[in-house]
């Protein structure tokens, strides 16, 4: 039977499955991911790994680890993985899309909330003992009703972040996106604009693009300096999408009124990163997809797409069909 290296401790519903159907489950035991060799090490007695965004799945690797013969990604995004490369070993590759948009959603939504208010500097004040009194003009807030929502990546997530948007405060929604989103068009009154009007126009931009040579930086001073002062900039796709030190900048020389992340970049961030210490910026340490549901569903889709491979040779959620050689 086929061997699968689990690379973290997953929801123990992806060992479940795995063995329900008959594999040979190899988990890695350690709370940390594994070095780049160790991962080479563990993959060469396997047949397909269960990897995550902490793998680092190089052209390196898979020269040395060719043999795989599947690559189930928990998660949705997949920019650990260098596909193409995959591709040309013919290791097919999965992930896990769909189970996780409520709860990324939910998280861009709870971060514009909590810079719109600066949640996270009251709650911050209060453990430093600084909450002294009723203050009638101090560390205000601004109110989100009736505002311009631009989306960059008008996908699922994205759609569903407009839909919170919508529905609570009846935002009017701009995005920007390779191809039309006639769906939300037609739902929500989305309307496609250029990049440039997306920063012009909108009170907030959120981010919910993956990960590619295109989107890599897309949002620096040049970006910032074309946002709203006023703006608040929401991250929930990948770090790399904006540059952190013009960001840092932009919130500094107040370019843009403020910040939510929850991709960072680099991850983890390091704990005396200014942008930690501003007023108008909450962060949270990439858990836009950390709910039960959501990592169980993920942990699912993962094995699935293993099994669906070694049993009917298909991966449900193929990345790269052209895989085969
Ligand atoms: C995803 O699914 O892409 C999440 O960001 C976790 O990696």
């Amino acid at each position: 039977m086929p061997k699968i290296l689990l690379t973290r401790q997953y929801p123990a519903l992806a060992k479940d499955l795995l063995v329900d159907a008959g594999f040979e489950v190899i988990i890695w035991p350690e709370p940390r991911p594994m070095t780049p060799e160790e991962l080479v090490e563990n993959s060469k007695k396997a047949d397909a790994i269960l990897c995550t965004i902490t793998d680092k799945i190089t052209p390196e690797f898979l020269q040395q680890c060719s043999h795989l013969k599947v690559l189930a990604q928990f998660g949705v995004g997949y920019d650990n993985i260098n596909v193409p490369e995959a591709t040309k070993y013919g290791v097919a590759v999965g992930n896990t899309p769909g189970v996780l948009t409520d709860a990324t959603a939910d998280t861009a939504f709870a971060l514009l909330l909590a810079v719109s208010r600066k949640a996270l500097h009251h709650h911050k004040k209060i453990l430093a003992g600084q909450w002294k009194s009723f203050e009638p003009n101090k560390s205000l807030g601004i109110e989100l009703k009736g505002k311009t929502l631009g989306i960059l990546g008008l996908g699922r997530i994205g759609t569903e972040m407009a839909r919170r948007c919508k529905g609570a405060y009846a935002m009017n929604i701009l995005y920007h996106n390779r191809s039309k989103n006639a769906a939300a068009e037609k739902e929500l009154g989305a309307r496609l604009v250029s990049f440039d009007e997306l920063l012009k126009e909108s009170d907030i931009v959120s981010a919910h693009c993956a990960l590619t040579a295109e989107t890599k930086g897309i949002f620096n001073n040049e970006a910032f300096a074309k946002m709203k002062q006023t703006a608040i900039f929401i991250n929930t796709a990948r770090g790399p999408v904006h540059n952190e030190e013009d960001l840092h900048d932009a919130l500094v020389s107040k370019k843009i009124w403020g910040a939510g992340l929850d991709v960072t970049n680099p991850e983890p961030m390091s704990s005396d990163n200014p942008l930690l210490s501003m007023e108008n910026v909450a962060i949270f340490p990439h858990i836009g997809s950390a709910t039960e549901e959501a990592r169980n569903g993920m942990a699912r889709l993962a094995a699935e797409n293993i099994i669906g491979f070694f049993k009917d040779g298909i991966v449900p959620n193929i990345v790269n069909p052209d895989y085969k050689r």
